[in-house]
């Protein structure tokens, strides 16, 4: 086995077992790129303020470079065996400069250097992560815009509670999703400062220049305290907490589907493209996007709960336990772009069944409150016209009519201020016309919604 890095200090090597169980380059050799960034950042500030001479930058500058596309070429491979991604290429420019690449972890630590790296990774994956939340809210939007008029039953309990547009329903998830935008550029705007020349938490001797490096690599600022700047991973929490929200509203719209799709409800039907068969049943056509999107969302829970607890106990500063936020923000961040890469063109080829949408709104007594909001506007106190009501919804349950089909002797018998004019008023589209208040279902609400949401998706 070849001498570790700190081999002065050790008279043995480290135990194979020990080597292999503090090795994390299986999963942080994704951030090569972005640790040979950091390292240019800081060759080139060491450079700059005379820490190293200038000539010995250029050529660690230079060398970072073709290493960085020799990996990405596929020259070089990773080696399993480094105990990181730093020791890894920090070891490789060694090898091809000599004593020149042993110059590069001046004045640095891998402790910030690992905190660099991982920042510049996720601040690119939440960038990522935001186009791909924006492209499924457009989705939604230009959806919700044939659909001002498919009238549906809303629900409160799973059951049929007021008639609404499935152009309303759609809309409640484009908001949620702007929320969660919002929340994903909150995390990177707080991310986004340096921790590059914290050292190892107590800075460093050097005449250094943070701010250089800071805005070499597109930092707002350097951090302001060394101890802060190695053991912060308050950005891991806070994204993945951004991502268990996204993830609690795709599950929840999911769900939804999944109900849609059943015989019991058949408001949509998938494209066969995005629903899978059973091995046995001939009949089956199974959800199972949606299905896993519902799972995955656990998972991404479990993500939040490993940050959270990986960090609730570690003092100041670094400590080895913060190896682990790695899986489980890459876990997470990786799961959630792969749900939402296959909902957005699920639900872009998904039919709509709006026939049995209307069907199921026009069963229920869904027009309940219209019935008694009729004598309301009559001039009866809501309290009685509703109790009004529920006794004729009762005498229509017993008789098998609804609101519509009920005589209007029958309504008359419990009040004089029915007239003819009650079935206009009960009728599904008035229900879902005279529900114009603002945020309301009417389609005329939901046109103005649906500008309110392209202006707040930049459209
Ligand atoms: N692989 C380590 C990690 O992911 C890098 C930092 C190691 N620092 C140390 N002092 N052992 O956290």
């Amino acid at each position: 086995m070849a001498d570790m890095m700190w081999a002065g200090r050790f008279s043995k090597q480290v135990d194979e077992g020990v080597n292999a169980f503090n090795s994390s380059i299986s999963f942080d050799g994704r951030m090569y790129e972005q640790d040979i960034r950091g390292s240019i950042a800081h060759a080139t500030m060491l450079g700059d303020c005379g820490i190293i001479s200038k000539a010995d930058s250029k050529l660690i500058v230079g060398e970072l470079c073709k290493i960085s596309n020799d990996i990405s070429d596929g020259v070089i491979e990773l080696d399993p065996n480094a105990e990181d991604i730093h020791m890894f290429i920090e070891a490789e420019l060694t090898k091809r400069l000599g004593d020149v690449g042993k110059r590069l972890h001046t004045s640095r630590s891998r402790n910030d250097q690992v905190a660099v790296d991982l920042r510049l990774y996720l601040r690119d994956e939440i960038a990522d992560i935001y186009s791909l939340v924006k492209e499924l809210a457009v989705t939604l939007l230009n959806m919700a815009r044939e659909h001002t008029e498919t009238i549906m039953p809303g629900y409160t309990h799973l059951q049929r509670a007021q008639p609404i547009t499935f152009a309303h329903h759609l809309l409640a998830y484009v908001w949620m999703l702007l929320r969660d935008m919002e929340r994903l550029k909150d995390t990177s705007k707080r991310m986004n400062y340096c921790p590059l020349g914290s050292g190892a938490l107590a800075g460093t001797t050097y005449k250094t220049n943070r701010q250089q490096t800071s805005d070499l690599l597109g930092f707002t600022a350097p951090m302001p305290n060394s101890l802060d700047g190695v053991s912060d991973r308050d950005y891991c929490i806070e994204l993945c907490s951004a991502l268990s929200i996204l993830m609690t509203h795709l599950s929840r719209f999911s769900e939804e589907i999944i109900l849609w799709c059943s015989w019991e409800f058949k408001f949509v039907e998938l494209d066969d493209a995005f629903a899978t068969g059973s091995s046995i049943m001939p009949q089956k056509k199974n959800p199972d996007v949606t299905e896993l999107i519902r799972g995955k969302t656990g998972r991404v829970n479990g993500d939040l709960v490993t940050l959270l607890t990986m960090m609730k106990g570690i003092p100041l500063a670094y400590n080895k336990d913060m190896q682990e936020d790695k899986e489980a923000i890459f876990d997470a961040v990786d799961n959630v772009k792969l749900c939402v890469k296959t909902f957005t063109p699920m639900l872009a080829t998904m039919r709509v069944l709006k026939n049995n949408m209307r069907n199921a709104a026009a069963r229920g007594f869904i027009n309940a409150t219209d019935c008694a909001d009729y004598l309301v506007k009559k001039g009866m106190p809501f309290r009685d016209a509703y109790k009004i009501t529920g006794t004729l919804v009762a005498q229509c349950i017993e008789e098998g009519l609804t609101l519509e089909t009920l005589p209007i002797e029958e309504y008359k018998k419990m009040t004089d201020l029915f007239d003819n004019d009650v079935y206009e008023a009960i009728s599904l589209e008035t229900c879902v016309r005279e529900r114009k208040s603002e945020g309301g279902p009417s389609p005329d609400a939901v046109r103005e919604q649906i500008k309110l949401a392209e202006k707040a998706l930049d459209l």
